[in-house]
Formats: C-alpha cells, sequence, structure tokens
C-alpha cells in the first residue's frame, strides 16, 4: 500500500503552515539561497544553472519552503500545455531531511497541476537514488525503466496520476 493519503497530507500541511513552515513561490532575490542548496546537491539533483533558476522563477515554477524565513528546500518544475506537468528538481537541504517538507513540496505541485486539470506528474530518477524509497511513500509508481545514453546508470520514471485514486 503505498497510495498518496492526500487527506491526511492535506491537515498535514494546514498543520504545519500554522507553524513556521512556509511554502511559497520562489523570488528573484532568493535565487543565492536556492542556487546554494542545489549545488551541495549536485551529485544528486545534476548542477542547476543560475540562470536556469531563474527562468523558472519568471515562468513561476520553482516553489521554496522556509522553516522560520529560512529556506531549506525546493521544488522546480513546468507545467506543460498538455495535461503533463514534469518535475524537475526536488531537494530539502540535509540536515532538514525525514521531517515531511519533501513530501510538503510534492503535495504543493499535486494540488497546483491538480488546479491546472493537469493528468499526471512524471519525473526521472536514477534508480539507486536516495529519493526512490521517498517517490514509493509519496505514492508514485514506476511507469518505465532505460538506461542513460552518457553514463549508462538506470533511470526510472515515476508516475503519479491526478485522478480521484492514482490507479
Ligand atoms: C528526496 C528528498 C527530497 C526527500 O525529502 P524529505 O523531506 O527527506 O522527505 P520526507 O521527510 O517528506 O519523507 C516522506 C516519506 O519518504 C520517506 N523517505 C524519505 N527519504 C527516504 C530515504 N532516503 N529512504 C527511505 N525512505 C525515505 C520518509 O520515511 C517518509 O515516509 P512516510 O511518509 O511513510 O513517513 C530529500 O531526501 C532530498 O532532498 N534528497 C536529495 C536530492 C534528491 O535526491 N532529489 C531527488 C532527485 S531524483
Amino acid at each position: 500500500m503505498n497510495n498518496f493519503n492526500y487527506e491526511k497530507y492535506n491537515s498535514d500541511f494546514d498543520r504545519m503552515l500554522n507553524s513556521d513552515v512556509e511554502v511559497t513561490k520562489a523570488r528573484l532575490e532568493e535565487v543565492p539561497q536556492i542556487k546554494s542548496i542545489a549545488d551541495k546537491n549536485k551529485n544528486l539533483i545534476g548542477f542547476i544553472l543560475r540562470g536556469s533558476l531563474v527562468e523558472s522563477i519568471e515562468k513561476e515554477n520553482l516553489v521554496v519552503l522556509k522553516y522560520k524565513k529560512i529556506i531549506i528546500g525546493f521544488i522546480n518544475y513546468h507545467h506543460r500545455k498538455d495535461s503533463q506537468t514534469t518535475l524537475y528538481e526536488i531537494c530539502v537541504d540535509e540536515n532538514n531531511r525525514n521531517k515531511g517538507y519533501g513530501k510538503i513540496l510534492i503535495n504543493y505541485l499535486l494540488q497546483e497541476a491538480k488546479s491546472q486539470k493537469k493528468k499526471t506528474l512524471l519525473l526521472n530518477c536514477p534508480i539507486d537514488g536516495i529519493a526512490h524509497s521517498f517517490y514509493l511513500r509519496c505514492g508514485f509508481k514506476i511507469k518505465s525503466t532505460r538506461t542513460h545514453t552518457k553514463n549508462g546508470k538506470k533511470l526510472v520514471t515515476w508516475v503519479y496520476k491526478l485522478d480521484d485514486n492514482n490507479t
């Protein structure tokens, strides 16, 4: 059973938002803080150019999670013109992992994608990545696997279907 429990996470989300946690669209002046987290995790999420963060912010495709006003995580994505939303990167600062923040960011994106009438949320991730269990716990399902042409590593394409029961 790894279905994502929307109701539970909506209430957890509300509870956390009433505390010191904020989830908001990123602003341009926050690029240095986001870039700093991204750079520390480049081995896991790949190198992200400052310019691509700026572009995502301008398109309102970058969301940050703050604890007591400090950015501790972000999620970068794209709502395609068709029914798909693509998640590019998600990252929570190492000191703040396993506290539910990653799931809050995913929940934010699921809700936004739903409100934009998207049908699927897709992402690619290395099969041996530390995020593998995380995506399972968030209710994603493996759509396919393939081998990266350049480095020979196995990549998983994960999907979350935004219909009522994610089937
Ligand atoms: C993946 C990542 C965003 C998860 O964020 P997080 O805040 O630690 O995750 P959460 O605390 O919200 O965890 C949600 C669930 O996933 C599980 N989980 C998270 N990380 C896990 C891990 N490394 N191993 C096993 N389970 C894990 C949690 O136990 C939790 O399960 P539950 O809902 O049953 O309690 C974070 O580990 C990270 O930033 N990693 C580095 C960047 C990265 O790898 N990004 C993805 C690239 S594909």
